[in-house]
Parts: C-alpha cells; sequence; structure tokens
C-alpha cells in the first residue's frame, strides 16, 4: 500500500486523554502506562503512528494477516454494492454456508451467522436448552466463553472476579484437564491417564448434579483451552466427556473461537485433534469478507504454513526450556502456543511478574505478545497464519536474550543444574506494572455459531 501522509488526525496525547474521556474504563488497553496507537496492519506488523513497525505475536483475530488485499477487496467490493440484513435472499449466504460445511463433519450441516463469539456461544446454550429442556451447564475451570450476561456466567476465568465471585446455581465447573498444573500431573500420569481422570471428574460433577435434582443439558469447551493457558486437552478427553454428557441427556459446544480455521496447521477446527466431530450476522459484506478469508486460507497454504513453522517454534522454545530455568513448561500445536513461567521448577511458584516483565520488552523490541493462564503467566503466541520462519527465528532469538534478562535479576542460573532457585525473587523487584496482562477476553472476535446433530462449534470467521 502507498502510504503518502501521516495517519493519525490528532496527536497521540489528544487521543488517549480522548479515550479516557469517552470510552468507558474497563474496556483494557494493552501497555496501559505507554499505550500503542497503531494506525496500520499489513500481513503480521501492525504500525504506530510515526511508522514504526510492530510483529504481531497474538492477533488471531486478522487470522490471515492484517488487511490481506483479497479480503479487503471483497469487503469494498460487496459494500459498494449492497449491506443489508439476512432476511433477503441472497447468494454470498448461501454459497458460503455450502463451502463451510463441506469443512465440517457430515452431522454438522446447518449454519447461524452471528456477529461475535460471545453471541455464537448464547445461541449455542439456547439452542442446547431448547432442544435437551435442561437448564445446567457444564463448563471448566478458568474458561473464557464472552462477555454478554449469559456467557460471563459461562466463564469462571470472568465471574470469579465479579459478584463476589458467586457463580449461578445452574453452572457447574470442572477441573481444567491441565496435566503441568492440574489436579492430576504428567508427573504422575500418562497422558491417556490424565485423559481418563480428567474426564472422569466430568462423569463425577454429571452424576452429583442429577443426585442434586439438577440435569446437564449441555457442556462447553474449547477445542484447546486459550484464556485457561494454552493447554492442549489429553488424548481421549473429548471422546469421553462428550460421551458422558451426551449419555447424561446433554449436548456438547465445541467453541472454536480461537481455536478455528486451521491454526492448529493440523485440522480446520480444534477439536478434530481428538478425532471428534461458530458464526456471524450473515449480511452479504462480512459473508463476502469470510468467504475471502477462506480463498486465503487455500490458496496461500496457511494450515501447512502453520504446521511448519509452528512445529519449528515448538522445537525452539523446547531448546530454549532445556537452557532457561524460568521456563516450566511449553504446549500447543500449529499458531497455538504457550510457554509457562516460573520462578521455581519444583515448587511451579507462577511467573506472573516476569512474564509482564517479558511482555513488556518484547514491545521495546518491537515484538507484540500476551499473556493467558489462571496465573497470567502463560505467554501466549497465536499470530496471524502469514507469520514465516524468518519471524519465528527473530521472535526465538528475542526471547532467549529477555529470558536471559529476567533470570539475571532473579538470580535463576542454568537449568543444567537442578532449581531452587527462587530465593532470590524477593529481593530482586522486576519493574513491571502488569500492563502486559491482558488475555483474550479483552481481545474482539467476529464469531458465530451452528448448530448440528449434538454438538454446536462456536467459531471465528
Ligand atoms: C474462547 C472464546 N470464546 C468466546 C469469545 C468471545 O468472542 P467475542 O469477543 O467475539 O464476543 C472469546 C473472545 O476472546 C474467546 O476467546
Amino acid at each position: 500500500m502507498n502510504i503518502t501522509g501521516p495517519l493519525e488526525k490528532i496527536p497521540r496525547e489528544e487521543t488517549l486523554r480522548l479515550r479516557k474521556a469517552y470510552i468507558g474504563g474497563s474496556c483494557a488497553l494493552f501497555f496501559k502506562s505507554d499505550p500503542l496507537k497503531i494506525v496500520r496492519g499489513e500481513g503480521q506488523y501492525m504500525y504506530d503512528e510515526i511508522g514504526r513497525k510492530y510483529l504481531d505475536c497474538i492477533n488471531n483475530v486478522a487470522h490471515v494477516g492484517h488487511c490481506h488485499p483479497h479480503v479487503v477487496k471483497a469487503g469494498a467490493e460487496q459494500m459498494a454494492l449492497l449491506y443489508t440484513n439476512n432476511r433477503y435472499l441472497h447468494d454470498n449466504l448461501v454459497l458460503y454456508a455450502q463451502r463451510l460445511t463441506s469443512y465440517f463433519p457430515n452431522k454438522l450441516s446447518v449454519c447461524y451467522f452471528v456477529n461475535s463469539g460471545s453471541e455464537a456461544n448464547d445461541l449455542a446454550l439456547r439452542l442446547a436448552r431448547a432442544h435437551t429442556k435442561k437448564e445446567d451447564v457444564i463448563v471448566l475451570d478458568a474458561a473464557y466463553h464472552g462477555h454478554l450476561t449469559s456467557t460471563t456466567d459461562l466463564s469462571p476465568y470472568k465471574f470469579t472476579k465479579i459478584n463476589d465471585g458467586k457463580k449461578k446455581d445452574w453452572v457447574h465447573v470442572a477441573p481444567l484437564p491441565c496435566g503441568y498444573r492440574g489436579k492430576y500431573t504428567s508427573t504422575e500420569y500418562s497422558q491417556e491417564e490424565l485423559g481418563e481422570l480428567y474426564s472422569n471428574e466430568v462423569k463425577k460433577l454429571i452424576n452429583e448434579a442429577h443426585n442434586n435434582g439438577r440435569n446437564i443439558g449441555a457442556f462447553i469447551v474449547e477445542s484447546i483451552i486459550s484464556c485457561g493457558g494454552q493447554l492442549l486437552l489429553p488424548p481421549n478427553y473429548l471422546r469421553n466427556t462428550y460421551k458422558y454428557v451426551r449419555d447424561g441427556g446433554g449436548v456438547c459446544i465445541a467453541d472454536e473461537v480461537q481455536t478455528g480455521f486451521g491454526r492448529t496447521g493440523k485440522h480446520m477446527w480444534g477439536f478434530e485433534l481428538q478425532g471428534e466431530g461458530k458464526f456471524y450476522g450473515g449480511n452479504p459484506v462480512s459473508i463476502a469478507i469470510a468467504n475471502a478469508v477462506l480463498d486465503v486460507i487455500e490458496k496461500e497454504h496457511l494450515m501447512e504454513n502453520a504446521s511448519k513453522v509452528g512445529t519449528h517454534l515448538l522445537k525452539s522454545l523446547m531448546e530454549l526450556k532445556s537452557r532457561h530455568p524460568i521456563i516450566g513448561d511449553v504446549r500447543g500445536i500449529g499458531f497455538f502456543i504457550g510457554v509457562e513461567l516460573v520462578t521455581c521448577q519444583s515448587t511451579k511458584t507462577p511467573g506472573t511478574e516476569e512474564a509482564c516483565y517479558v511482555i513488556r520488552r518484547f514491545k521495546e523490541e518491537w515484538i507484540l505478545m500476551s499473556t493467558e493462564g489462571k496465573y497470567g503467566n502463560v505467554l501466549k503466541f497465536k499470530p496471524p497464519m502469514v507469520f514465516n520462519m524468518e519471524n519465528a527465528n527473530h521472535f526465538i532469538n528475542v526471547l532467549d536474550r529477555i529470558l536471559y534478562e529476567v533470570e539475571d535479576k532473579l538470580g535463576l542460573v542454568d537449568s543444567n543444574q537442578p532449581l531452587a532457585l527462587s530465593t532470590m525473587h524477593e529481593n530482586k523487584v522486576l519493574t513491571s506494572d502488569n500492563e502486559g496482562v491482558v488475555s483474550d477476553s479483552e481481545d474482539s472476535y467476529s464469531g458465530g455459531s451452528i448448530s448440528g446433530d449434538e454438538v454446536m462449534m462456536p467459531i471465528k470467521s
């Protein structure tokens, strides 16, 4: 794109003043004490008001890269022609629905296009209740499913921080199947055992609810856990839990807002990782854009890219883990990766402040990252799908350098020596102001929902 003049309308300080004056205070900003003013995006890069270029490692909303020309053209052309609601016959709607469902298992054959991930999950909840005539829902601890009243009730990540942390009677919270720091861990159990143990926890909840005169109408879960800390589900977890829920007369809702459209590099949808079988207002413009996004995913082989570059990143991060005592765990698949920081390997004390510091240092290195997880100590990596090998190597080199800095401040030594090194932590305060911690709940996605036989999949498109 040819940029000729400055892209800001008012000076940065004035933008900030107006934001404080007119935008609700609970709309969080990244890097609160020194927020970025971003005026342009292209591919995997974002640019501030004076043209400084940032490598975007977290914006999974711009799935095929910021302002992809094919997507922009499709949206602009349709906007110039017609923009209205979905109460008229329109070719875009039906042709896209047909194309999208070709990526689903056979049982999933009908689409509802809505405006956001929250709306998709809310609709999925309504459909589940209408179908089962049962009100109650099982959710996972630390889960986030949206910002509406209904979806906040489904999100321990949110409701534990408001209303005195009270949950609704119709919500039942199952343990997060985290093999690193959960109820059952991979130091005691094999992956297969973890899948079974954690799914048994869901079975227990179903039975408990039943014994208390309640019935489970739905189980909602992300196919890979995002806000909860970038966690891959253990093998057979979904297969087992889905069976228990269905046997009890409930339906299963796969929240694919963050995991869908090929991000894992292996499959189009996250739930397919487990061998188990979302969505938008449906107006002509959104659909033209959604269709162009699928074109780009296919034509530019972005799933293959996610697989190749993601595998390289995971390998490189494992290598960093062998040298950096502050890395407790590395996990993920494709372009869905988490790096959990701890100040002590044996106690797994969350490196929350350290993660904030790392995020802030990344920004100084022109790289945008953020954190996830119950303790805000998981570095989240979810870049646009055009992220390339060169970007990956640059990211790893910078992370390597920043981690040495943090470890130096903490007095941590090379991880070839056993760790019980967090003692110096108290004396050495990292200068972080928690500002890096903005998790996905503050991201905004365009999402939606479909209903199929007994699975509904809120995804973003
Ligand atoms: C897993 C998950 N579900 C639902 C949502 C809500 O999507 P939206 O912000 O489009 O309402 C989000 C957004 O962060 C999400 O991460």
